[in-house]
């Protein structure tokens, strides 16, 4: 039996990792996994039940009482924390705010990570993060590591979050991108980089279909095999 296929997809915060991921996933009927929910429901839920941080032993025993799971429809993101539908919680700033430091401790990185190696082993998948190429999947068949200018990618979040934050600003959605992208990349533990072998799709000036067909091009040649 030929090995499943995993396609990592990597890159800055708000780059369209998550949109180019699952239409990937949908067009070649692979399962999505967007490993970035998981770390924001791990969040949710140190926020919730005022998980200290800086506590290695109470970080991991919260770690034990975490459930997650993810629910494929219609290739969106639905995932559930210990049975609680939070896909949407997840998107609000509090959660977004303290992404950052919760996904910078190796406890929970650990776990994490495994939890996406045991999708990876089973099934043909797209997942998209900050670590994929490198740490989770070192043997993906293919790595894209995705970027854009700030600016744009600050814009194009802006869109996004307003309907359900009226009182964002554009300036707290830049700041807060160049936050994540600073913490993201100078973190210890599994910095945000490029994979050495993963090719590097800038989209600040291409649309959203133009980059499907990229990474069309630079999978179709793994189906064959
Ligand atoms: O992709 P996202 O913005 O939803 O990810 C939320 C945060 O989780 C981001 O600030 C970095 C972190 N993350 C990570 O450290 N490793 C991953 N594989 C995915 C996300």
């Amino acid at each position: 039996m030929s090995k499943n296929i995993v396609v990592a997809i990597d890159g800055y915060s708000s780059c369209g990792k998550s949109t180019l991921a699952k239409a990937l996933a949908k067009e070649l009927h692979f399962i999505y996994v967007d490993s970035g929910a998981m770390y924001r429901a791990v969040t949710l839920y140190f926020l919730r039940n005022h998980i200290d941080l800086t506590n290695t032993e109470q970080v991991t025993e919260a770690l034990k009482n975490i459930h997650l799971n993810f629910h494929s429809r219609d290739y969106q993101t639905h995932i559930t924390l210990n049975d609680e539908e939070v896909s949407d919680e997840i998107r609000l700033m509090p959660v977004s705010e303290n992404v950052s430091p919760v996904s910078a401790i190796r406890e929970v990185r650990k776990e994490m990570v495994a939890q996406q190696q045991r999708m990876g082993r089973i099934k043909d998948i797209v997942m998209d993060g900050r670590d994929i190429g490198t740490t989770v999947f070192p043997n993906a068949q293919l790595k894209l590591f995705m970027t854009a200018d700030p600016k744009v990618r600050a814009e194009r979040r802006f869109k996004e979050l307003q309907p359900n934050n009226p009182d964002i600003t554009l300036e707290d959605v830049f700041e807060n991108l160049a936050h994540r992208d600073y913490s993201d990349t100078t973190r210890k533990e599994s910095p945000l980089m490029r994979a050495e072998d993963a090719i590097i799709l800038d989209n600040t000036n291409i649309t959203p279909e133009q980059q499907l067909q990229f990474a069309l091009e630079k999978v179709k040649p793994l189906l064959k095999k």
